[in-house]
């Protein structure tokens, strides 16, 4: 029997970019001196990336024929603002086109503002650690936001600040790749969030009727054994920390046990957003282990059984759980507020899970609604594949492929699932459910 899940009417069938990852040639950015100090795993460069400086369009196109209507894409702080306080007119007319040819196809845009990378003299006084980095936020965002405002009124202040922290001071991976700097992830973290501040205040100032919102990385921090207490307690101390820290900071001003033991000096911050976003992937298993006090006392493993997109180059990218979206609204939701999915995906260049992880995603969100939540939108991570960060190309994440070489596009077939889904506005189903099970069977 066909089934059907049909979503509200102006649902957001969206997928998600960023600057750095589609645009290519950035030359000011942190990350172009990232990369040519080799620190790309696969020693590959993010070149052309999806050539997104001269051809958005041509792509911009593609989603169109998929029947998306809602498309994210950032603005790179580095190419609008390469020296300080030096405008870019340029750089910001590009940003104009690119956002009118979305609007000219239908397709909403949403604009990030700080999407990991900035500009190459932001970093080296210190990027957030600096005292005056959230005055030089508000500064950049205004001059974005004037000059962009008449063709976007949903804006992101920043993708991430957890993930952003927590490579750039905790694992290396992200410049400036500094390792266990508990004290500068407490001190990055409130500076983004005064940062986040001003930007807001900045935006409604300039855009009354503006929705802005940040958005985090949540990821399920599964206790090993359910039945046991410290496994359950380290797990819980591990999601508060990465998935609730910048929530909290916002609602509460403080960070939550055990990062509030650092003190920062950035003063107390309260601040707020219009919606809520979320950017979900995966889920981590946590087992309590007594010798390792730097990591919390948690041991974070994925099980060889479960589900798992393609493998980093040294690590596994992690179970793919598409259950972590209902997870994390329950537990980012916030009264009044509406609730984008804003990244959902999985490095997948065979298209052996993507299919299956994106119906299922489906179904999520579809319940979230019958629950009562005002989920508005789902992006998919991402169109095409695309500038992996330290991953490099090693990582293939787009509903269509692309091969750096050549700009060759073809499509995977699940961009013809999401195409079906989006114009549908909903699943509608033929065949026999896509089980846990028949994906063991194909990998
Ligand atoms: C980031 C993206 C990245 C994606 C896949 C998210 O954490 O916002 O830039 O490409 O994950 O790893």
């Amino acid at each position: 029997m066909p089934s059907a899940l049909i979503f509200p009417q102006g649902f957001l069938w969206g997928i998600s970019t960023s600057g750095y990852q589609f645009e290519g040639q950035n030359s000011h950015s942190q990350w172009t001196d990232w990369e040519e100090m080799g620190r790309i795993k696969t020693g590959e460069r993010s070149g052309l990336a999806c050539n997104w400086w001269e051809h958005a369009e041509k792509d911009f196109d593609l989603a169109r024929q998929l029947g998306v209507n809602a498309l994210r894409l950032s603005v790179e702080w580095s190419r609008v603002e390469p020296e300080p306080g030096k405008w870019n007119e340029e750089a910001i007319h590009r940003y104009r086109s690119m956002l009118m040819a979305l609007r000219q196809r239908g397709i909403l845009p949403m604009v990030c503002l700080h999407h990991f990378t900035h500009p190459r003299w932001f970093e080296e006084q210190g990027a957030f650690l600096a005292p005056n980095a959230d005055a030089l936020f508000e500064r950049f965002s205004r001059y974005v936001v004037s000059s962009l405002g008449d063709l976007c009124d949903h804006w992101v202040t920043f993708n991430e600040p957890n993930v952003y922290c927590a490579l750039a001071y905790v694992f290396g991976e992200h410049p400036p790749g500094k390792r266990g700097e508990i004290r500068s992830v407490v001190q990055a973290l409130t500076r983004i969030a005064h940062a986040h501040q001003r930007a807001y205040e900045v935006i409604h100032s300039l855009q009354p009727t503006a929705q802005v919102g940040w958005t985090t990385n949540y990821l399920v921090f599964q206790p090993a054994d359910e039945n046991s207490r410290l496994d359950r307690m380290i797990a819980a101390l591990h999601h508060n920390c990465f998935n609730m820290s910048f929530a909290r900071l916002l609602s509460h001003g403080s960070l939550p046990f055990p990062l509030n033991l650092w003190r920062s000096r950035n003063g107390k911050v309260q601040s707020c957003c219009d919606f809520v976003g979320v950017n979900v992937y995966s889920r981590v298993h946590v087992k309590f282990h007594l010798g390792l006090a730097s990591q919390l006392f948690g041991h974070l493993y994925i099980p060889d059984h479960v589900v798992q997109g393609d493998p980093g180059v040294q690590t596994p990218f992690g179970e793919i759980h598409p259950q972590a979206i209902t997870a994390a609204v329950e537990s980012l939701h916030q009264p009044g507020k509406p609730i984008y999915i804003l990244e959902n995906g999985v490095p997948d260049r065979d298209d052996r899970i993507r299919p299956w992880l994106i119906k299922n995603a489906v179904r999520e969100v579809h319940q979230l609604i019958q629950r009562g939540f005002d989920v508005r939108g789902y992006f998919h991570w991402s169109l095409l594949d695309n500038f992996e960060w330290s991953e490099g190309w090693n990582l293939r994440f787009g509903l269509v492929s692309l091969d750096p070489e050549t700009q060759e596009r073809q499509l995977r077939p699940s961009a013809q699932l999401y195409s079906a889904i989006a114009r549908a506005n909903g699943l509608v189903e033929e065949e026999e459910e896509s089980t846990l099970s028949s994906i063991h069977a194909e990998s």
